[in-house]
C-alpha cells in the first residue's frame, strides 16, 4: 500500500469518497464482550471505542442505537463498538507504562481512540466504485492471532501492520512485527479484516470462520470472494497512532530489539488483532456506501450522513467498570501478563 497522509482522503470534513473517520477513546478497560463475554474482568487490557451501550455482555439480540446515548464517533448514526489491545512500553527495570493513544492525522484533537476506514475499493482509488454490502444488526468480527509470535504464524493476517512514524503523515514502509528503532513520531498499528462474507453467520465459533480473504489476489486487487464466503463487504480497516514519543528518552534493550509489548505481554507485534462489533442505526452505512459521491461533491450531504465536532465525540465516555491501575509503572501487565519473546530468542531482556 502506498499513500501518504498528505494525500489522506477524509469523508467526514471535505468531500472525497473515502470513507474515513476517526472514533474517540470511549474506555479503556479489561472487558472483551466477543471473546470472553461476560468476564469482568477480561484476561487483557482493551481500548475501546464508539457507542455507549457496550458492555461486558453485549447479547447479539442488543439494540445497540437505541440502548445507547451517544457515540464517541464521528457519524452520529455509527454505535458499533470497535476495539483494540493497547500498548505498554518494559524498562529495562523490568516495569511496564502504558503507551497512550494520539488523535490521528487531522483529527488532532481527539481523545485517543482510533481511525475507522469502510473502503470500497484499495485505498489509492479515490472513486471507491465497486458495490460492497454493510454488515447487518449483530454482525461481530475478530482477526488476529493473540498468541502468535513468529512472522510465519502472522502472515496468515498479512494486513495486520505497523508503521514506525518519521513523520506525522508518513503511512510506509509497513512491517508485521513491532518497529525496532526509535520512531521520532510514534507507531501507527492498522487493523484490516477480511472482506468475503459467508451471507448467513453473524457471527462464528472462533468470530473469523464466516469471513475470509478473497480466493486470488487480495481486496485492494479486486481479488474475487470464494463460493464459500460470496458476499463482498467494506474493509473494515483501523489506523491506531501510538504516541511512544516519550519513552524515546529512556534506556532501550542493549540487543536491539523492541521495547514495546502488547497488553496480552506480546513483545514481538506479531499477536496484533482487533475486534469489531456491527452498530449502525438502520441502513445508515448502506446509504454512505452507496452514494455515488466524487472529489467534487459533497459525500456527507449526499448520504445524508449526521456527523459531530470532536469537541462532542470526545464527551461521550465511559467510567471503567475495573478498578484497577492501568497508567502507572507497574511490575506486571494488568492481569497479571509479563513480556513474551519469539520461542528461540533471547527470552527476557
Ligand atoms: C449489559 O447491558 C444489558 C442491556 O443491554 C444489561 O441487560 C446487562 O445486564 C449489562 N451487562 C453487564 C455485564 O453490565
Ligand atoms: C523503572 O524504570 C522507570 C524508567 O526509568 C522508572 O520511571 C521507574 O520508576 C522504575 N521502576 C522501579 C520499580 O524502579
Ligand atoms: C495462532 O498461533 C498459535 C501459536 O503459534 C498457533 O498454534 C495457532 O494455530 C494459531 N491460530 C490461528 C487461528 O492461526
Ligand atoms: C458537506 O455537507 C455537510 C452536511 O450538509 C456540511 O456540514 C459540510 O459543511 C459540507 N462540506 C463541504 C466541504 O461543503
Amino acid at each position: 500500500m502506498r499513500w501518504t497522509g498528505l494525500l489522506t482522503l477524509v469523508f467526514a470534513a471535505p468531500s472525497i469518497a473515502v470513507v474515513r473517520f476517526h472514533c474517540s477513546q470511549l474506555v479503556v478497560q479489561r472487558v472483551d464482550p466477543l471473546v470472553e463475554p461476560g468476564s469482568i474482568p477480561s484476561s487483557h487490557v482493551h481500548q475501546i471505542v464508539g457507542g455507549n451501550s457496550f458492555n461486558a455482555s453485549m447479547d447479539p439480540q442488543k439494540d445497540m442505537p437505541a440502548e445507547s446515548t451517544c457515540t464517541s464517533c464521528q457519524f452520529t448514526e455509527d454505535f458499533s463498538n470497535y476495539w483494540t489491545a493497547i500498548l505498554y512500553f518494559r524498562a529495562q527495570n523490568g516495569s511496564y507504562k502504558r503507551v497512550h493513544q494520539l488523535g490521528n492525522n487531522q483529527f488532532e484533537t481527539a481523545n485517543g481512540g482510533l481511525t475507522i476506514y469502510y473502503m470500497q475499493d484499495a485505498i489509492y482509488d479515490q472513486a471507491q466504485k465497486s458495490r460492497v454490502t454493510a454488515f447487518k444488526p449483530g454482525f461481530r468480527m475478530f482477526v488476529g492471532n493473540v498468541s502468535a509470535r513468529t512472522l510465519e504464524d502472522a502472515a496468515r493476517f498479512r494486513q495486520l501492520t505497523y508503521v514506525c512514524m518519521e513523520t506525522w503523515t508518513m503511512r510506509a514502509p509497513e512491517t508485521m512485527g513491532f518497529p525496532t528503532r526509535k520512531c521520532k513520531e510514534g507507531i501507527m498499528t492498522s487493523v484490516r479484516f477480511p472482506t468475503c462474507w459467508d451471507g448467513k453467520n453473524l457471527d462464528s465459533p472462533d468470530h473469523m470462520g464466516h469471513m475470509s480473504y478473497p480466493e486470488t489476489g487480495t481486496f485492494e486487487s479486486g481479488g474475487p470472494c470464494p463460493a464459500s464466503h460470496p458476499v463482498r463487504t467494506a474493509q473494515v480497516m483501523y489506523e491506531v497512532v501510538w504516541d511512544t514519543k516519550p519513552f524515546n528518552t529512556l534506556d532501550w534493550p542493549a540487543d536491539g530489539s523492541s521495547p514495546f509489548v502488547w497488553s496480552f505481554g506480546d513483545a514481538t507485534g506479531y499477536g496484533n488483532h482487533g475486534d469489531y462489533v456491527f452498530g449502525w442505526k438502520g441502513d445508515a452505512l448502506q446509504r454512505i456506501l452507496d452514494v455515488p459521491c466524487t472529489f467534487s461533491t459533497n459525500c456527507t450531504r449526499e448520504s445524508q450522513s449526521k456527523i459531530q465536532s470532536i469537541p462532542n465525540m470526545n464527551q461521550c465516555t465511559q467510567q471503567p467498570v475495573v478498578g484497577e491501575d492501568i497508567d502507572g509503572w507497574l511490575d506486571a501487565l494488568p492481569g497479571g501478563y509479563h513480556a513474551q519473546y519469539a520461542p528461540g530468542s533471547a527470552g527476557m531482556r
